[in-house]
């Protein structure tokens, strides 16, 4: 099936709405076949950039192809697009076999060939059997599950999601992107999916694309995002992050990174810039042991100094915000040792091969 699947490329395209730019000369390709994921926070053009791809909204200027196919001046309904909203949006007057089968009925079908299509989507979304409630007969979930048939019955060609799970409550959520991914990957058709939540782009995308005002911050699959920003920002979004000003000094063979009074020594690593000089750097929470004050090793700083200032109890682990020199640090620690009390003083191990340098040359302070 995947051979039938279709490449989304953007070529330098703006959407004003009067004066405000929602999305700004974006270039991008969406990969046949894969679920791509826009992330990013509230306001940053996720929706417009969806709805640009859609149809349902003009582009200001660029062109957007489907494979060869240019299709920016082609409407919502010749596009041959699935849409999945954040609000179910189906019709409360019509059973569920007429809220699915309302697309097939417009075009004419055959009313026995649309009870078998109307099953099939159902059948693929665990919903066969519901063909006669209503929506306000089912819960959210169950509701979100027609609407992905609804928009499967058609067999488009992309199908778009906009932030489909934002109404559907936390352990529902968890299941029902795991079906939508398989789903996905089953049809093999092309899939663009909008969410702010970055747990749930880590989990269902074959690519995320990191949006930031009207822009494209990043794009990259999970791991190389997660393990590799290029921003500040981007380390912020995807993950637990902290950003911390350091200096990258020594010569080849023995460089080490200065995090205030404390050196790491990074002379194995060959993937740090050239060039000595301040940097950012950003520390994953699960690259911090903390360890109390006296098991440090005093002779040469390796560890970072600090204070705990803050300390929760998580069930399967604590969470601590410890108070350095270089700023707050926040890490946890599996709840099965000892737990660190509010204005202890700690030491802060970081482990040298998992410190992220982040290449941005100009510093960053991230919006929201
Ligand atoms: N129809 C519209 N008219 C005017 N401004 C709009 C319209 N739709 C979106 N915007 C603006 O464009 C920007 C991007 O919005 P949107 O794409 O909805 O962001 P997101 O989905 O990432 O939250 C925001 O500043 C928003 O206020
Ligand atoms: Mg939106």
């Amino acid at each position: 099936m995947s051979g039938t699947s279709l490449k989304i490329s953007l070529e330098k395209v703006s959407k004003l709405f009067g004066k405000v730019c929602a999305i700004n000369t974006v270039d991008i390709e969406f990969a046949p076949g894969a679920l791509t994921t826009l992330l990013g926070p509230s306001g940053c053009g996720k929706t417009t950039l969806l709805r640009l791809v859609s149809g349902l909204e003009p582009a200001t200027s660029g062109r957007i192809w489907f494979g060869d196919e240019e299709v920016t001046h082609l409407s919502a309904t010749r596009r041959d697009v699935g849409m999945v909203f954040q609000s179910y949006a189906l019709f409360p007057h019509m059973t569920v076999a007429q809220n699915v089968g309302y697309g097939l009925k417009i075009l004419n079908a055959a009313a026995a060939d649309i009870a078998a299509r109307v099953k099939e989507a159902l059948e693929m979304v665990a919903m066969d059997g519901f063909q006669r409630r209503f929506p306000n007969e089912l819960s959210g979930g169950q509701q979100q599950r027609v609407a992905v048939a609804r928009a499967m019955v058609l067999r488009p060609k992309v199908l778009l999601f906009d932030e489909p799970l934002s109404n559907i409550d936390s352990k529902l959520r968890r299941s029902m992107r795991e079906d939508i991914r398989r789903l996905q990957q089953a049809s093999g058709i092309t899939a663009i999916y909008v969410t702010h939540d970055q747990a749930e782009a880590l989990a269902v995308s074959d690519e995320i694309i990191i949006m930031r005002q009207g822009a494209i911050e990043q794009k990259g699959p999970p791991q190389s995002l997660y393990h590799r920003p290029a921003t500040a920002f981007v380390a912020n979004f995807i993950g637990e992050s902290n950003v911390v000003a350091a200096e990258l000094g020594g010569q080849s063979g023995e460089r080490w990174l200065a995090i205030g009074e404390t050196y790491l020594d990074v002379s194995h690593r060959a993937d740090l810039p050239v060039e000595n000089g301040p940097v950012q750097l950003s520390l994953r929470p699960e690259f911090i042991e903390i360890v109390s004050k006296e098991a440090a090793d005093e002779s040469r700083r390796t560890a970072l100094a600090g204070t705990i200032v803050q300390s929760a109890y998580m069930g399967a682990v604590y969470e601590y915000a410890i108070q350095t020199p270089v700023g707050r640090i926040f890490t946890r620690a599996p709840a099965t040792g000892t737990r660190f009390q509010r204005h202890q003083p700690v030491d802060l191990r970081i482990q040298p091969d998992e410190v992220i340098v982040i290449p941005e040359s100009v510093p960053d302070s991230p919006a929201a």
